[in-house]
């Protein structure tokens, strides 16, 4: 039976690598995780989101599945991810699993066999030939999400294989019905285990278009369109759902590219029984989840489409997020120049994001205020940022230096570097020197300091999740805008049964008006939470501060 926990829920993502080092290697892992799960717990969190810990050989760190049911040597033993699932249901926090079946590692068994024309696993794959006098071409214009040809060549079987990813990451053939049971199989699998749920990794990409036709050159980026949402996806989601999900008081979450406001009601609208909730990326600013393109951000646009989310039926729960692994952090993106008022910034935000009517996704770090690296080009590890230093020295070396500048801004590593936990050696997260970079900046922003303050930016991600728990108002209530279209501030109104919530936050580091709009009446208010200590008891005409946030019981 499903009891949609995740409409009351908050959850954390963890990225195991870089969240704790528990055996001195220098790389995260589940003892590590384990370590902390007292501190998960004290965030008042209800579900971890953990990113891949499957067996892997690393080439997107763990988004590339070399076996489904076996946890990679690095991260530790079947037998440890027993113990932190444990340690996580006696604290009573949920853990989804990531689920990555758009594709496989090119090193998992089925792809080993599938590079055998004669194999049973040969239909697994994308398999086609070439085009051209011998086949030396591509099947189609396809590129991958990492820059480049979308298609291998097999010298052996003398055809190319699909990888929408990397060309370790070789796409799975949905079409075949093997293929389907066997991700139902991997999922019951882990469901009989204890998981409760899971966040399904570029699953709209899964169907892909009949024919696979070409796609518009939009260069770096080729033909996206064509393999977004293609035409069996509900479908097989549906199937999915049927044979595996709809058995358990599961939640998924896909990362839904292709997915908008329009079309979610296909998708997540409980009677369709797919998938329960999506990530989109059009708040982010950006078309798909590794577009690493910088523009500028536009408070009266954001506020635009997360609205468009907010208004979809009860039935579609929206989720929101503000980092992932796979994005910057969230400092800089949205809040501009917060110089010395970083973690009121960070409050500005936790507060806009956690009270709309959502599930919300905290990404590690994000509650200490975690910022962006400067790196050096040396420092980058990801195979995003790698890659296209790799293609622009080789085909444009000019563009190097603006190559360097976007990813100062955007790479997927500033997500990546190690939690900062403590001002000791390696920011408390491993006794050994660390598989990356540590951002510098561990010294002043780490969680041991945040611990020790009772007015910082972990103790008020905390406040703000402990108020956020069980209110129908915040569950269930509508959601409306104040004045949509203003620039600085972030407002909103929440109602349910005669009980209203005020939500207003200031987005800029200079002090903003506010005008009470004359259709928000009240004959009390009780002021809930706010980031300033004197922070006006009730809403009125008033000068916010830098970053000022505050939220209002209105009866
Ligand atoms: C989306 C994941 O979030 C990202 O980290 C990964 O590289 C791709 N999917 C491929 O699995």
């Amino acid at each position: 039976m499903k009891t949609r926990w995740y409409k009351d829920a908050v959850i954390y993502q963890i990225y195991p690598r870089s969240f704790c080092d528990g055996n001195g290697d220098g790389i995260g892992d589940i003892k590590g995780i384990i370590s902390k799960l007292d501190y998960i717990k004290s965030l008042g969190v209800d579900a971890v989101w953990l990113s891949p810990v499957y067996k892997s050989p690393n080439d997107d760190n763990g988004y590339d599945i070399s076996d489904y049911r076996d946890i990679m040597d690095e991260f530790g033993t079947l037998d440890d991810w027993k113990e932190m699932l444990d340690g996580m249901h006696a604290r009573g926090i949920r853990l989804v699993m990531d689920l990555v079946v758009n594709h496989t590692s090119d090193e998992h068994a089925w792809f080993v066999e599938s590079r055998n024309k004669d194999s049973e696993y040969r239909d697994y794959y994308i398999w086609r030939k070439g085009r051209g006098k011998n086949g030396k071409k591509p099947p189609n214009n396809w590129t991958s999400n990492f820059v480049g040809p979308a298609w291998e060549y097999d010298e052996e079987s003398g055809e190319w294989y699909l990888h929408l990813f990397s060309k370790k990451q070789p796409d799975l053939n949905w079409e075949n019905p093997k293929v389907r049971q066997e991700v139902a199989d991997i999922c019951n699998y882990w469901f009989d285990l204890g998981v409760d749920g899971f966040r399904c990794d570029v699953i709209t990409y899964i169907s892909k278009q009949k024919g696979l036709p070409n796609g518009k050159v939009k260069f770096p980026i080729i033909g996206q369109e064509k393999y977004t949402v293609g035409p069996h996806y509900h479908e097989y989601m549906h199937e999915l759902n049927q044979r595996s999900f709809s058995k358990y008081d599961s939640m998924t979450v896909g990362e839904s590219i292709g997915i908008t406001p329009d079309n979610a009601g296909e998708a997540i609208d409980e009677r369709v029984e797919e998938l329960d909730t999506v990530f989109s990326f059009d708040h982010m600013g950006v078309d798909f989840a590794m577009d690493v393109l910088p523009r500028k951000f536009n408070l009266a646009k954001y506020k635009k489409i997360l609205n468009r989310w907010q208004q979809l039926p009860k039935t579609c729960q929206p989720t929101i997020f503000l980092e992932n692994h796979d994005q910057p952090r969230c400092l800089p993106r949205f809040v501009g120049d917060y110089k010395d008022k970083r973690e009121l910034a960070g409050m500005a935000l936790a507060t806009s994001m956690l009270f709309m009517r959502a599930t919300p996704y905290i990404y590690q770090g994000q509650e200490i205020g975690m910022t962006n690296c400067n790196f050096k080009e040396e420092d980058y590890l990801d195979i995003m940022a790698t890659r296209v230093f790799q293609l622009i020295k080789k085909y444009f070396p000019p563009l190097m230096p603006y190559a360097k500048k976007v990813m100062l801004k955007r790479a997927r590593d500033h997500a990546r570097t190690p939690m900062q936990w403590t001002d000791g050696e390696n920011a408390g997260f491993s006794t050994t020197k660390p598989w990356m970079l540590v951002n510098p900046n561990y010294k002043e922003i780490n969680v041991a300091d945040n611990e020790n303050r009772e007015d910082s930016l972990l103790n008020f991600y905390r406040k703000a999740i402990a108020y956020r728990k069980g209110k129908d108002v915040i569950i269930n209530g509508e959601f409306s805008l104040v004045y949509p279209k203003d620039k600085n501030i972030f407002a909103y109104i929440r109602e349910y049964q005669g009980r209203k919530l005020f939500v207003l936050v200031n987005y800029k580091n200079k002090p903003v008006k506010f005008k009470m709009p004359k259709e928000l009446t009240f004959t009390n208010a009780n002021l809930a939470l706010s980031n300033y200590s004197d922070s006006r008891p009730a809403p009125e005409n008033m000068t916010l501060r830098e970053y000022e946030a505050a939220v209002y019981e209105l009866e």
